[in-house]
């Protein structure tokens, strides 16, 4: 093994969060690979601008998830990756991934977990009334959103505030705290 730190984003949308790791050198040069479930999803453009590899890869083809996890891990081991940080992939993951990257999978959540896990945490924020919601960052585990969790900040809930409104802000925060982790992580 190289005593390099490699480093593999998983993606199936937009990438906002995958930009804001391209636009630091220092996360830049060790992302390896980008994993991508949705054929067309703007985060591969992203990718294909920074010359990042781009696994694209279909789970319809696959009988099941611990197949189409064996072919992704064939990749990472191909590449030498050792962290996975997801980004907007809109899958759990599954038993074959967290055996084999046990420690070492994380993903960006917008809420203050354990507060609106799952689908749209910011949404669920807005409808309950909730004053105040933000950002976590935490390891993968079995769960949906429920790993421990690394680091978090707060973001205030304005009266009034649209599903937009909040997420400009709640992303806004993500593209800081997300990189400035990864980092930390990875010890640049
Ligand atoms: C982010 O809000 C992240 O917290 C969540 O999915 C969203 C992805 O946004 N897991 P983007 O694709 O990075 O723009």
């Amino acid at each position: 093994m190289s005593t390099e730190t490699n480093v593999s984003v998983f993606a199936s949308g937009n990438g906002s969060n995958f930009q804001s790791m391209l636009e630091h050198d220092a996360i830049l040069k060790k992302i390896k690979l980008l994993v991508c479930d949705k054929p067309g999803a703007p985060v591969i453009e992203r990718a294909n601008r920074y010359n990042v590899p781009v696994k694209l890869i279909s789970p319809a083809e696959f009988t099941g998830k611990e197949a189409y996890e064996r072919d992704i891990l064939t990749e990472l081991r191909n590449r030498d990756i050792h962290w996975i940080f997801l980004a907007g992939y809109m899958r759990l993951i599954g038993a074959t991934l967290l055996h084999a990257y046990t420690g070492k999978i994380v993903n960006i959540h917008p809420s203050l977990l354990p507060a609106f896990p799952g689908l749209d945490a910011i949404g669920q924020a807005i409808r309950t009334g909730a004053t105040e919601t933000g950002v976590t960052i935490h390891y993968v585990d079995a769960g949906m959103d429920t790993g421990a969790i690394i680091a978090q900040q707060c973001i205030p809930v304005l009266p009034g505030d649209t599903v937009d409104e909040l997420t400009q802000r709640v992303q806004k925060v993500e593209h800081a705290l997300y990189p400035e982790t990864i980092k930390r992580l990875i010890n640049t």
